[in-house]
């Protein structure tokens, strides 16, 4: 099993064979830098100083040449073939709270929630927990690199973990999920990862925008914060936006849960022109928060998940509202 060690410390971990650099550093409890895990990113660069590694997505967009002729790397791509000595700063706000755990998961069910969005409900071999709002890797037959999707339920002993996947035309692994893949088949899950995750010390109330994809992140987050005595009396906004009203969904779920109505409240927001007979919000997620909640947003803890160039819309909109970045928890999609 390679030693990765870090140039100018006595820090070193063991990464197994078929794992990456990054990875391993977080299932060491070590603060390795990322965010998307699959390679788009770029927040996971190293410098490889020495040693050899086998990249698993050779054209992975978070790397630019430039990048690669000064001898700098991928840690969420990088598999180890020999001992490395890597030259990286950690910072202690990835050290992971529940370390991610490779293993095997069995599908346990399925439900539709619209005509494009499905939830895929996992139980793990062996129950690891998780923070409301993180991801996971899902590695499945046939498709090459594992995929990243967020749990939409919350924390639980039994090993069950759901996830609210949308379909992408032509894509590979939502390919496989929605027309493969059947109850009892078995893939592999490796979690939980991500900083997105429900900020139960804050003391603020909660904003979650979410589009589209982005549905199942925020929808942990309102349940955990819905459960959490310490968030007892305070409120949350949620607004879910999607091209036409039968893209819009996620009301029922928040139904559910004590004081919605009062204390959770639902914004639905169509973004096409000639949608006949819709009622809720019309435009985009960012346009509409900022309409509903124009100064309020600054004293607010926000999450937001969803398409990239929805996040990068919601993004420019809170930091022109000066809304400070330590309230605001995104892990961008791609
Ligand atoms: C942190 C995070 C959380 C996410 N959560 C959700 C969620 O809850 N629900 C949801 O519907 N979607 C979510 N996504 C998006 C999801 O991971 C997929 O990008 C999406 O489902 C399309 O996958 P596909 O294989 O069907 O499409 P494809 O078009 O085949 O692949 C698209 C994406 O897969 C990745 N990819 C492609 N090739 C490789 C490779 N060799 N190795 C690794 N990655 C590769 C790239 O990121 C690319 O953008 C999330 C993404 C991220 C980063
Ligand atoms: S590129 Fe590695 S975490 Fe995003």
């Amino acid at each position: 099993m390679p030693t990765i060690a870090v140039k100018g410390s006595d820090i070193q971990w063991q990464c197994a064979d078929d794992d990456t650099i990054m990875r391993s550093a977080l299932r060491a409890g070590l603060g390795f830098p990322y965010e998307c895990n699959v390679g788009s990113c770029g927040n996971c660069r190293f410098d490889l100083l020495d040693g050899d590694i086998e990249e698993l997505r050779a054209d992975a967009p978070g790397l630019s040449a430039r990048d690669r002729e000064r001898g700098r790397r991928l840690g969420c791509q990088a598999r180890p073939l020999s001992d490395c000595t890597v030259k990286l700063r950690f910072m202690p706000q990835y050290e992971s709270r529940f370390p991610p755990v490779r293993q095997s998961a069995v599908l346990s069910a399925v439900r539709d929630i619209t005509h494009d969005i499905r939830e895929f409900r996992f139980t793990l071999d062996r129950p690891v927990r998780f923070l409301a709002g993180q991801y996971a890797l899902l590695d499945l037959p046939g498709v090459a690199g594992s995929r990243a999707y967020s749990m939409a339920n919350t924390d639980n002993d039994a090993g069950e973990w759901h996830f609210q996947i949308r379909r992408v035309p032509n894509g590979a692994a939502t390919g496989k999920l929605f027309d493969a893949l059947s109850v009892g088949d078995r893939i592999g899950v490796d979690g939980p990862y991500g900083m997105a995750y429900f900020r139960e010390e804050a003391g603020r109330d909660i904003i979650c925008l979410a589009g589209g994809s982005g549905l199942s992140p925020m929808v942990s987050v309102t349940r955990a914060a819905a459960a959490s005595p310490r968030f007892a009396g305070r409120s949350i906004d949620f607004v879910y936006g999607g091209r036409r009203a039968r893209d819009i969904c996620g009301e029922d779920m928040l139904a559910a849960l004590p004081r919605f109505g009062t204390h959770i409240r639902y914004h639905p927001v169509v973004s096409a022109d000639d949608e006949e007979g819709w009622s809720g919000h019309r435009g985009f997620v960012h346009e509409v928060a900022e309409r509903l909640f124009c100064d309020r947003l600054r004293d607010c803890e926000i999450y937001f998940a969803g398409p990239p160039l929805m996040g990068q819309a919601i993004q420019k909109m809170l930091v022109d509202r000066g809304v400070p970045p330590a309230q605001v928890h995104f892990d961008q999609f791609y």
